[in-house]
């Protein structure tokens, strides 16, 4: 088969070969044989390689918390992946800071800006000890694509702003008796920014950024605006997808289409994902369904979305979708999904796969 034989020490195993192929949810070794520990995350091509970041987890049912920080690997293949470190640390335990070790940290994502050179990391922050009350985003910047990353701040989006697409009759009609309703909890959070949790950055072709992310408690998904520093927002943003409750978003483009994959929201446990698609990042956004055909596809093959990679070596059209398997009893032990997209009538489908390459 031309892979590492995995043998029954978890996390840690010999990598005689190079890897030559995916093998979805299986543990996968990078350069030193231990598992990748890069979950919820995304990559970055840069300067002909791809960079991985993703959620360092730990052992047991406390590893889903950031203890660590966001790890970074590299490649020229996609299979084999050599160990960066940590891009992103977090702060000392009694520190006070946002990102104390012990907050939760997910989904980081990170983006080159042409205008400033520097790489900037975006992530989903919950303070330490508040559960997912904060809903907060945070964003760090370095000067290297391994980091180390600096952190700037944390906050929600876009206080004081309303969305772009809510009318003044929507405004008006707002049943506030109704506490989880979306627009409710739009209008509540209007003053002191928007909820943002599960979340990825968009780069168009034009070098705008966009910050996609689940809000009024999950219900609905905004899309939001950087500025040209991808520092903060500009106050340009949209709801799509109201009462959804849409989660794990990855969004990219193909043929001047924008796709949209992401899940249900039902936790750690998988759902089925859905997919989207629009002629604009400000939509409007017709859904299409589950992407995912063969065993499992009504659960995501186990899984839940993270991020589509456009593949940038030598394979025109190839879009890899990535997801995570959690394993929220022993989060060190969550798997990765990759799979092949392929547009059937512009249609992402993405089909289950044992082992594939390109
Ligand atoms: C999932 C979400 C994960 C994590 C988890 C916590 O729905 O996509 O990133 O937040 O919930 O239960």
């Amino acid at each position: 088969m031309g892979i590492c034989i995995f043998i029954n020490v978890p996390y840690s195993y010999s990598q005689d070969n190079k890897l030559q192929s995916f093998t979805p949810k299986e543990l996968w070794a990078d350069n030193n044989g231990v598992h990748i520990n890069a979950h919820g995350g995304g990559v970055l091509f840069d300067n002909g390689k791809y960079y991985w970041f993703g959620e360092h987890k730990i052992a047991g049912p406390k590893g889903n918390r950031a203890h660590v920080g966001v790890h970074c690997y590299s490649s020229t293949d996609l299979y084999n992946w050599k160990d960066e470190g940590i891009a992103l640390s977090v702060a000392p335990e009694g520190s006070g800071s946002d990102i104390e070790k012990g907050c939760i940290l997910e989904r980081p994502k990170v983006v080159y800006n042409e205008k400033t050179n520097k790489y900037v990391m975006w992530f989903h922050l919950e303070l330490k000890g508040q559960g997912y009350k904060a809903a907060r985003s945070g964003v760090a910047v370095s000067d290297n694509v391994i980091g180390p990353y600096t952190f700037i701040r944390s906050g929600r989006p876009n206080p004081g702003i309303w969305p772009m697409n809510v009318t003044e009759e929507e405004k008006k009609s707002i049943d506030m008796s109704d506490k989880k309703a979306p627009l409710r909890v739009l209008n509540k959070y209007i003053e002191t920014g928007q909820m943002a949790r599960d979340m990825t950055i968009f780069v168009d072709d034009d070098q705008k950024a966009y910050h996609i992310y689940a809000s009024e408690e999950n219900g609905t998904t905004q899309i939001a605006e950087l500025t040209d520093d991808y520092l903060s927002h500009t106050g340009k943003y949209v709801r799509v997808f109201p009462k959804r409750y849409m989660e794990a978003a990855a969004v990219f483009k193909r043929n001047g289409k924008y796709y949209f994959i992401g899940s249900d929201c039902t936790g750690w446990k998988p759902n089925a994902a859905r997919s989207a698609v629009a002629s604009s990042i400000w939509g409007p956004w017709e859904e299409l369904g589950n992407p995912c055909r063969g065993k499992d596809s009504n659960i995501t093959f186990e899984g839940q979305s993270t991020y589509v990679l456009k593949v940038q070596h030598g394979r025109p059209d190839s879009y890899i979708f990535m997801a995570d398997v959690w394993r929220p009893d022993n989060a060190i032990d969550g798997r990765y999904i990759w799979l092949p997209i392929t547009f059937k009538n512009d249609k992402p489908i993405i089909q289950w796969k044992k082992e594939w390459n390109f």
